[in-house]
């Protein structure tokens, strides 16, 4: 019988601070997934969080350590997927260089994704060239290992579709197949949004945290809005239009059909429900929370894990990186 390979996944996450349970619901769930029938290799994106935190680069190396330890205490396996990072590897720099010629400006000015960023981030001066090759880095994170799939969220779409191009440009310019066209692995996230209805953003300081304390997490739920109609305690709750019960949806799907009901009733009070959803994330993170102090304090243990990615990933990327040269006859 013949062995199938398995197919080749990548993907990254920005060190741009704390990881919060929106990273875990739109990223790492999916990742644990993946793990188990893909090959994965799962990158600190450090450069591209330079492209925006450069006057503060410094807060990129705190996060590094600290958001790779929450990927390990949240299930992802070093032992079956490579975790590494991007700067550590240098043929990603190497081949945004290279595929740069290849990409006319308009592609990229006219990229959904950095005109957004550029009214959204108004605090931040990202009007510089290496923000608007983002997208060119990313490719580069992609093909240098060949990855058949690319698990995206709708608004990296744009991203996955200028890659495509690359290759294409790519194999006609130089007359050779080195790249393969990665195909988006589109992920239904459920909705879930921050305390304050928003989407989970740094940004909005409206984050529970991979890593939340106990005290700071009873706080934070005590502060959810739920539904904006139900002034009183025994006026009817609209579950559908409540934050809260996102997240019950989420994380304690059994709830689904009692919980909606008592709502809706006036069975339950939106005080008793945050404290039930307090619980029951506090179940949730607590375990991770310790298993995350405890990898903290094992430098050594990270270093390897560490050491041992960015050499997985080298060997690959080395070798695309030496088909690029043959093609470019450089
Ligand atoms: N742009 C991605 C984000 O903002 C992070 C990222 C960098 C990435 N390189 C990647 C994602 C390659 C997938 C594949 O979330
Ligand atoms: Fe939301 Fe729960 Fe209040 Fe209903 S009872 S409105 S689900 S917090």
């Amino acid at each position: 019988m013949k062995l199938e390979k398995k197919k080749t996944i990548l993907s990254g996450i920005r060190p741009t601070g704390k990881l919060h349970l929106g990273h875990w619901v739109g990223a790492l769930s999916n990742w644990m997934k993946l793990q188990e029938e893909y090959k994965c290799f799962f990158m600190v994106a450090d450069w591209h969080a330079l492209m925006s935190e450069y006057k503060n680069p410094s807060m990129i190396k705190d996060s590094v350590l600290d958001n790779v330890s929450d990927w390990l205490a949240y299930g992802i396996d070093p032992k079956r997927s490579v975790i590494f990072i991007q700067s550590e590897v240098p043929e990603h720099l190497e081949l945004y260089m290279i595929l740069s010629n290849l990409v006319p400006l308009g592609w990229l000015f006219r990229c959904p994704t950095f005109k957004e960023q550029l009214t959204q981030l108004k605090d931040k001066d990202i009007n510089t060239h290496a923000f608007l090759g983002y997208p060119v880095l990313q490719s580069a994170d992609i093909l240098l290992y060949k990855a058949n799939s690319v698990p995206v969220g709708e608004d990296q779409l744009p991203h996955l579709e200028l890659c495509r191009e690359i290759v294409r440009r790519f194999h006609f310019t130089y007359k050779s197949k080195v790249f393969i066209e990665p195909q988006p692995l589109l992920t239904s996230v459920p909705r879930f949004l921050g305390l304050d209805g928003r989407k989970m953003s740094k940004s909005y300081n409206n984050c529970i945290g991979l890593s939340e304390d106990s005290a700071s997490l009873k706080r934070k739920v005590l502060s959810m809005f739920t539904d904006p109609a139900r002034k009183r305690r025994d006026d009817p709750g609209h579950p559908d239009v409540c934050n809260v019960f996102d997240y019950y949806s989420i994380f304690a799907p059994g709830k689904k059909t009692e919980l909606p009901k008592e709502c809706r009733e006036a069975k339950r009070g939106c005080k008793e429900c945050k404290d039930e959803l307090i619980k029951i994330l506090e179940e949730f993170i607590a375990p991770k929370r310790e298993e995350k102090t405890k990898i903290l304090k094992k430098k050594d243990y990270l270093r390897d894990i560490l050491e041992e990615g960015k050499k997985k990933a080298r060997e690959v990327a080395s070798k695309t990186i030496d088909e690029v040269k043959v093609a470019l006859k450089i």
